[in-house]
């Protein structure tokens, strides 16, 4: 008991103690330093696209002129599929206009640069405002870091939270909404656009076989999205797993509807909490199958095969015996 009765005071001493340091020193509790370096090199990135703020818009005073977007590849990459990964950078680069003169008389073009917004992914450093992080650069100086205060931070995610499906952003890659135009490395001479929408975006889609971006999930196992974003809440997603031959999935289950189609191989799918190959039902290319939800079941595959989910997501797989999984 007198145990106690110490920890107790001992506790209130440090509470105590720490308010008066704060006093003293007269200052609230600074949030780790997040200072956002110039993304030096953006005019290289990926363009995303342009807009230009004309004196009819309420923001004419300060961000008037041409407004061009870059992303980084990471942002190219969060751009297709919906969600940016850790290191993803997108500038909105603001240029003042000039009226052109001589020849170029009745152009409007160019001039210093105002302003660059820069948003920057870090989930662990950035996690109150979304995982970005939000910070503005003055003027055409290359270096002037301005730092944002906290408020002016969260004012900026405030708004990009209405954006909060498509991970706080707002534009599309402009080369996406022009099917025609294919992204040079991937697709090109099909005439196919090798970039799927992102989620939310209901635009004509077609993408080349060998455009798939294919990523390792586990062992044996990779998986690519054609459509949707299977994380995401409450939407259609498409996705396809490759897996290796002798790849075996233990008994699962899904929390939503599973819409199955082989594409090339053999996946043997059977229904049950135990992996019985004597259980399951060989389905070779074309096949289709429908799991309902929570319906546990496995899987093995002879040869390299390559199947084809459908569902709504969120997409998630819970192992039996086992706590959840992705
Ligand atoms: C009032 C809402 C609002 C506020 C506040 C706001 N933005 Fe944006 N921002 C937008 C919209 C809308 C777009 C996309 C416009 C378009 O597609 O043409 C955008 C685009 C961007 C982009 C390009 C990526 C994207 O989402 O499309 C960046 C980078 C950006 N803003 C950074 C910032 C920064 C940094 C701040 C704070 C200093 C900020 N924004 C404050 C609404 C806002």
């Amino acid at each position: 008991m007198n145990a106690m009765r110490w920890i107790f005071a001992a506790q209130g001493l440090i509470i105590v103690s720490s308010i008066t340091t704060a006093a003293v020193i007269g200052a609230q509790p600074k949030p780790a330093a997040q200072t956002i370096p110039f993304p030096d090199g953006y005019r290289s990135w990926q363009h995303v696209k342009s807009i230009v703020v004309g004196p009819e818009h309420s923001s004419f005073a300060s961000r008037g002129g041409f407004h061009h977007y870059y992303a980084n590849a990471k942002a190219v990459e969060g751009y297709r599929t919906g969600r940016f990964a850790n290191g993803s950078v997108i500038v909105d680069e603001g240029v003042l206009t000039e009226a052109g003169s001589g020849p170029m008389k009745g152009l409007v073009i160019e001039g210093d640069r105002r302003t660059l917004d820069v948003m920057i992914k870090d989930d662990g450093l950035f996690r109150d405002t979304g995982g970005w992080g939000f910070e503005h650069f003055e003027g055409s100086e290359a270096k002037g870091q301005t730092e944002l205060d906290v408020s002016r931070r969260t004012r900026c995610y405030e708004c990009h939270a209405k954006s909060k499906d498509r991970d706080h952003v707002f534009s599309v890659i402009r080369v996406a909404k022009f099917a025609a135009v294919a992204p040079a490395s991937t697709g090109a001479g099909m005439g196919m656009n090798a970039a799927p929408q992102p989620a939310g975006q209901a635009q004509h889609t077609m993408i080349a076989p060998d455009a798939l971006q294919w990523k390792s999930t586990a062992p044996g196992i990779s998986m690519a999205v054609l459509s949707g974003s299977p994380e995401s809440d409450g939407g259609h997603f498409v996705i396809r797993l490759k897996l290796a031959a002798g790849t075996r999935v233990p008994p699962h289950w899904h929390p939503g509807d599973e819409h199955l189609t082989v594409i090339t191989g053999t996946f043997h799918m059977g229904v049950g909490e135990k992996f019985d190959e004597a259980a399951a039902t060989a389905m070779t290319a074309g096949a289709y199958g429908f799991m309902p939800k929570e319906v546990r079941h496995f899987g093995w595959v002879t040869g390299d095969t390559i199947v084809q989910l459908h569902g709504v997501g969120p997409f998630k797989t819970f192992f039996v015996g086992q706590q959840s999984t992705k």
